[in-house]
């Protein structure tokens, strides 16, 4: 091993001792005491980011997976080396998922560049996990190539197919009505997850994994197969055999995450009736290219865009069976007008050439024509107006039609804890026409921006049979929730926006046919009441809160940390 002007492999990147020669000799050493060979070391080196653990079900398949990764990168003629970053299940991150995915993007980041590596495997599923990475990727500027773990399997309840989380949050909702009793709740909890895999519907996980592979970053068809399925496996070991192949063409991330490429992936999902949390990891990722995502531009994007995914929580069907529809070549098909078929792929062929390879197309019943959507419109509007003078955003396509048009009374809560204690009570004064306001969830209201934008309906209206009524919130909501729900508003109430001063009884317009979200109190009114209760915004002593706090950005900004953009600014997405 001698080093050399340009070093590959394991002669990258040498640890600093003030002479190279040692450092080379004393980490041939060491890989040496690993059992591996001067045959091997000669190898390109490919990492394999591992992100299982107990806590994270949705990466149950980590093991199988990276077995077949690394067969492929051995096919190949690469010499695969696996190491640990953060894992972040959701079900199992407080005060919420969200809150860490900036550290697991500086964690991979950190580890792709600190760790000898010619390419990388990252190996994501679970919510936060694939924007962490591509994020934590995208500032590495590495060759790497995206594996999704794959989503779970769905199962039966009493006759009736069930799959996490539309239909958790569906039983949740009977419960609380008493439509349904103890022993049924039960008895649906063993149900909704039956196996390892990411969440079944068209969630944040399921949007994420077709968003990556529409960006380009995972090999063609990598976003659909079911976690435990061999079509993930063959996916899988195929993926360990592009690695090696970018390993050696030197297809750096930034050649695949370009304009074009993050185009494509905001059509997509548009028209999968995707995750709203997507819009804030894309304008993540986009800003560690140097690229910001134009909300006005997007939403004109979505008004030519239909939604043509029948999967919930917008239709009807789950992600097993728009895999066996044909998966994203089916999608990618029926959008070809719209998309950018030149866009670079990780396999060094364009989209539309890995389109004229995919299967031909067959009868199906999950992804529509465009002739004949499940939506005519994309599934998220942006909103704007004097409650949100940065921004807001709706899935128009789980809410219910009668509700987009809309004035009503506020009922104002000021946090989650005032959420909670109140929401139940017989005594709380609230109609089913009122409009819910919850404050304080936002980046760093919470912090962290937690998913609790899906707001619970009062018992004692979910009594008397109301299923939906508009929420206002400046948190999140999970992917696989539906409803009248207005979320991302920004600039958030914790740093004195203007949802920080709306009070019981002050009358909200919300108009999506507009695009309006409003406030109708005057200018001069909301000025006196934040002089009369400034807002103090949140902060922290120590660790990595006070790192959160100090420096995380608004929902438009993809709520990175502001020094984790790009220093650079290359322009905008989509283009106006
Ligand atoms: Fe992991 Fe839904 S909880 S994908």
């Amino acid at each position: 091993m001698s080093d050399s002007k340009d070093p590959s492999g394991m002669r990258k990147g040498l640890t600093n001792y003030g002479d190279a020669g040692f450092s080379l000799f004393l980490r041939k050493a060491f890989i040496k005491g690993a059992g591996l060979t001067d045959h091997a070391l000669d190898r390109p080196v490919i990492g394999i980011a591992d992100t299982g653990s107990g806590y994270n079900p949705c990466h149950g398949n980590m093991p199988q997976l990276i077995e077949a990764v690394q067969r492929g990168i051995m096919l190949a003629g690469g010499l695969p080396v696996k190491f640990p970053t953060i894992s972040i299940g959701e079900s199992f991150a407080a005060p919420t998922s969200m809150y860490l995915r900036n550290l697991m993007s500086m964690d991979t980041e950190e580890m792709l560049r600190a760790q000898p590596m010619d390419a990388v495997v990252l190996i994501g599923g679970c919510d936060k996990t694939v924007p962490a990475q591509l994020m934590g990727a995208a500032s590495a500027g590495l060759p790497a190539v995206q594996l999704i773990t794959g989503s779970m399997l769905t199962g039966t309840h009493r006759g009736e197919v069930v799959g996490a989380c539309t239909d958790c949050r569906r039983y949740w909702a009977k419960f609380r009505a008493d439509e349904i009793d103890e022993q049924e709740i039960n008895d649906v909890n063993n149900q909704l997850v039956p196996s390892v895999g990411t969440c079944s519907v068209m969630g944040t996980a399921s949007t994420m994994a077709c968003v990556a592979e529409a960006l380009g970053m995972t090999v063609p068809g990598g976003a659909t197969p079911p976690a435990v399925t061999s079509d993930r496996m063959r996916v899988a070991e195929h993926t360990g055999t592009v690695a090696v192949e970018i390993a050696r063409s030197r297809l750096t991330i930034d050649k695949v995450l370009t304009e074009k490429a993050f185009e494509n992936a905001m059509r997509v999902l548009l028209a999968i009736g995707g995750s709203t949390n997507a819009i804030v990891h894309i304008t993540a990722i986009a800003g560690r290219m140097g690229l910001e995502v134009d909300l006005q531009a997007l939403d004109r994007m979505g008004r030519e865009t239909p939604v043509l995914v029948d999967l919930k929580p917008s239709g009807q069907h789950y992600m097993e069976h728009f895999h066996a529809a044909g998966g994203m070549a089916t999608l990618l098909r029926e959008l070809k007008p719209l998309l950018h078929l030149d866009a670079l792929t990780v396999t060094g062929r364009t989209l539309g050439e890995e389109l004229e390879r995919a299967a031909p197309p067959f009868k199906q019943d999950v992804v529509r024509p465009r002739t004949n959507p499940i939506y005519r419109e994309g599934g998220i509007a942006v909103l704007r107006g004097n409650l949100a003078p940065g921004g807001a955003i709706i899935k128009q396509s789980a809410a219910d039609p009668k509700l987009m048009e809309h004035e009503g009374r506020a009922v104002v809560f000021e946090g989650l804890q005032d959420l909670a204690d109140r929401i139940d009570s017989d005594d709380l004064d609230v109609q089913r026409e009122d409009i819910l306001v919850l404050k304080n969830i936002g980046p760093k209201g919470a912090p962290g921006m937690p998913e609790a934008g899906y707001i619970p309906l009062p018992r004692k209206l979910a009594r008397q049979g109301v299923k939906d009524m508009v929420r206002i919130s400046d948190g999140r909501m999970s992917g696989t929730a539906f409803g009248t729900i207005v979320l991302h508003v920004t600039p958030e109430s914790a740093i004195g926006g203007p949802l920080a001063h709306v009070r019981n009884g002050d009358r909200i317009r919300l108009s999506v046919s507009k695009r309006e979200i409003a406030l109708l109190v005057s200018d001069a009114e909301l000025a006196r009441r934040a002089q009369e209760q400034p807002v103090h915004e949140p902060r922290a002593e120590r660790g990595y809160r006070k790192l959160f706090l100090e420096t995380v950005t608004q929902a438009d900004k993809g709520v990175d940390f502001d020094f984790l953009a790009a220093p650079v600014k290359k322009g905008a997405v989509p283009k106006a």
